[in-house]
């Protein structure tokens, strides 16, 4: 089991980015979505979503405006999930039932899990990853290994893409967070 906050209150006390939870929405957007409308092949879907300081975010930055599209957020902890106050964004602690996605994200999750378990996640993702869609991970590539850092060297995370068959595959440093790392391929 990794370290999960049991409630949105704690996740913002302890996390990731609690002096700067806006900040790290934002640099994660431009990681995630550079220019809202090259992602527009279906809804998205938030891996791994926690409290969904992502989901919505990224939802409305690609669909600003069009409210036939319903994005989701997935967290298998139903204690991270929370109601939606938006019609366009849905939570859920179950991959079945929800077709596939034209982007499917996932932020400070890999990290948290054991190489066993990003590979399942990576095959995860890309089976929720519709033809033509993007899969996109943050993932920690160097610094320690310990309960909340597995890193994964880029080539490993590359070749798990490319196994659960995205195509066009490729990875970059990230410009702010010296051990984070991104992929992303296509479904073909
Ligand atoms: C540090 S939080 C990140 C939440 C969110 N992605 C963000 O950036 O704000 C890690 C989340 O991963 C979830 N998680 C743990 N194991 C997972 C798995 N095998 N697949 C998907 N999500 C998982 C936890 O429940 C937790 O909500």
């Amino acid at each position: 089991m990794i370290w999960q906050p049991e409630t949105l209150d704690e996740a913002r006390r302890m996390a990731w980015d609690a002096d700067d939870w806006d900040e790290g929405i934002a640099h994660c957007l431009t990681m995630l979505v550079p220019d809202g409308a090259w992602m527009r092949e279906g809804p998205s879907l938030d891996y791994g979503c926690g409290p969904g300081r992502l989901t919505a975010a990224v939802h409305h930055r690609t669909w600003a405006g069009m409210s036939t599209v319903e994005s989701v957020g997935y967290d298998p902890n139903p204690k991270m999930l929370h109601e939606s106050d938006n019609d366009a964004v849905r939570f859920v602690d179950r991959l079945t039932g929800l077709g596939t996605f034209g982007f499917v994200f996932s932020v400070l999750v890999l990290q948290h899990l054991d190489h066993e378990s990003q590979h399942a996640a990576i095959d995860n993702m890309a089976a929720m990853c519709g033809r033509g869609g993007t899969v996109r991970v943050q993932f920690t590539y160097e610094g320690d290994t310990g309960p909340l850092s597995n890193p994964t060297p880029r080539p490993t995370m590359t070749r798990w893409m490319r196994d659960a068959g995205l195509v066009s595959v490729w990875t970059e440093l990230d410009p702010v967070y010296p051990t984070w790392a991104w992929a992303e391929g296509q479904m073909s």
